[in-house]
């Protein structure tokens, strides 16, 4: 349980809020690379952090993340004509270049100098594994950029989808904490989806009453569920969790591994990306057609939107048939619908003052904690963990052990990403 003053701490993410400081210091993923395919191509209106941004790319190809908004008189530069290096203003032709400086204003003499005293707000913006990822903090504290394995690996291994989630971060972002769930809201797919079934992980995980030991990261936390496995061993996943809003799902058999990041477009709202990879091996078609199909943890979308079709305005879908006879419990199709249909049913942002914890939500209870101090120690001037590469460079898993041997010790190197090595996944 939260105070509701610690519930607002960690849910209110604006440019005022102190987790939203927080947030500003890490890279964050807001476009797929395709979303700006080309020079000079339309603008792209982004929401993020509560911020109204406008993401496009010049003649040059440089990319741009600029306030959304005209600095005369606040027209949305969205309407403006991406021309020879700028973005022109479609009201009264105002044109800013990629960095946000004002380079023309038509009915001032040019020798006044009017326009150089002119700059909108921007944020750089790079690409990296096909995904835009802005910077929106302090320009002399930008970290180095983000090194996840996926980001490193060639195109053809991995896939990457993001969707719209109406609800606050925090609480998606619990979603992808708490392993203890897939054994209940997942139990159907774990036997029938063609990227679970099968699998040793997926049979161990009929175990309802897994473990926790969490162990804090140097990135965030790893957290070790163990179930009971054949006689004297116990079956691990070990999620990783990495400040401040990724997640990292143990793996089944020779699938891919899933990755999780949980961005606040604002408070009520956020993008959840999933990008599925495998180290060692392209994805196959079947692996790709299954997750454009919305299989896997992946979802499918309204065409030309981020919206999947299953939502809230048409109740999920669900099925009380399928959910009477024991084949889903909830009745929605899909893990991440599933995820999603009851993560939004909390409200827009969940009221903590009134939960329940148990011993399952340890590691929920350890994150909420790690980012509270990390946002009142920045306060403080203490720079927030997780910023460095090797923080990033790091794999869930999935194994079997004796019951007597810890997980950490045993498995150190297992939760590192290591080029050309597989994954450790059963
Ligand atoms: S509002 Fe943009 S040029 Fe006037
Ligand atoms: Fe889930």
């Amino acid at each position: 349980m939260l105070t509701h003053e610690q519930n607002e701490l960690a849910t209110r993410t604006g440019p005022e809020a102190p987790l939203g400081e927080l947030l500003r210091r890490y890279w964050i993923p807001i476009l797929l690379a395709e979303e700006l395919a080309e020079n000079d191509g339309p603008p792209v209106r982004v929401k993020v952090l509560s911020e109204r941004l406008l993401a496009w790319r010049d003649t040059q190809g440089r990319y741009a993340l600029t306030d959304e908004f005209c600095a005369h008189r606040g027209v949305s530069l969205w309407f403006g004509r991406n021309e020879v290096n700028g973005l022109r203003c479609a009201y009264h032709g105002w044109k800013y270049d990629y960095t946000g400086q004002c380079v023309d204003v038509p009915s001032e003499p040019e020798e006044s100098g009017f326009c150089d005293k002119i700059k909108l707000k921007s944020y750089p913006l790079v690409e990296r594994g096909g995904i835009l990822w802005a910077y929106m903090g302090a320009r002399e504290l930008k970290p180095p950029l983000p090194a996840f394995e996926w980001i490193e690996l060639p195109p053809s291994h991995r896939y990457v989808s993001k969707r719209r989630q109406e609800c606050n971060y925090l609480q998606a972002m619990e979603g992808g904490i708490d392993s203890s769930h897939v054994s209940f809201l997942h139990s159907g797919e774990l036997h029938s989806d063609p990227l679970h079934r099968g699998t040793r992980s997926a049979h161990y995980q009929q175990d309802c009453k897994p473990k926790f030991e969490v162990i804090v990261s140097p990135g965030g936390l790893y957290i070790g569920a163990r179930r009971e496995a054949e006689p004297g061993h116990y079956y691990w996943r070990v999620t990783q969790w990495i400040m401040p809003w990724y997640t990292m799902v143990p793996p089944y058999g020779d699938n891919a591994l899933n990755a999780h990041a949980w961005v606040p477009i604002d408070d009520e709202n956020c993008f959840t990306w999933t990008f599925t990879y495998h180290p060692t091996r392209p994805l196959s078609a079947m692996e790709l057609d299954t997750m454009r199909k919305g299989g896997g943890i992946h979802v499918e979308l309204i065409p030309g939107t981020f919206r999947p079709i299953i939502n809230k305005d048409n109740d999920y879908m669900i099925d009380r048939h399928a959910q009477k006879a024991g084949c889903s419990a909830s009745g929605v199709k899909g893990i991440a619908m599933q995820d999603a249909a009851v993560q939004e049913s909390m409200g827009p942002i969940q009221d903590r003052t009134k939960e329940n914890l148990v011993s399952t939500d340890n590691a929920i209870i350890m994150a909420r904690h790690r980012l509270r101090r990390a946002a009142l120690a920045l306060q403080q001037g203490t720079d927030p963990p997780g910023l460095m590469q090797e923080c990033h460079r790091v794999r869930s898993a999935t194994f079997v052990l004796p019951h007597d041997v810890p997980f950490a010790e045993a498995r150190r190197e297992d939760l590192k990403a290591r080029q050309g090595i597989s994954p450790t996944s059963i």
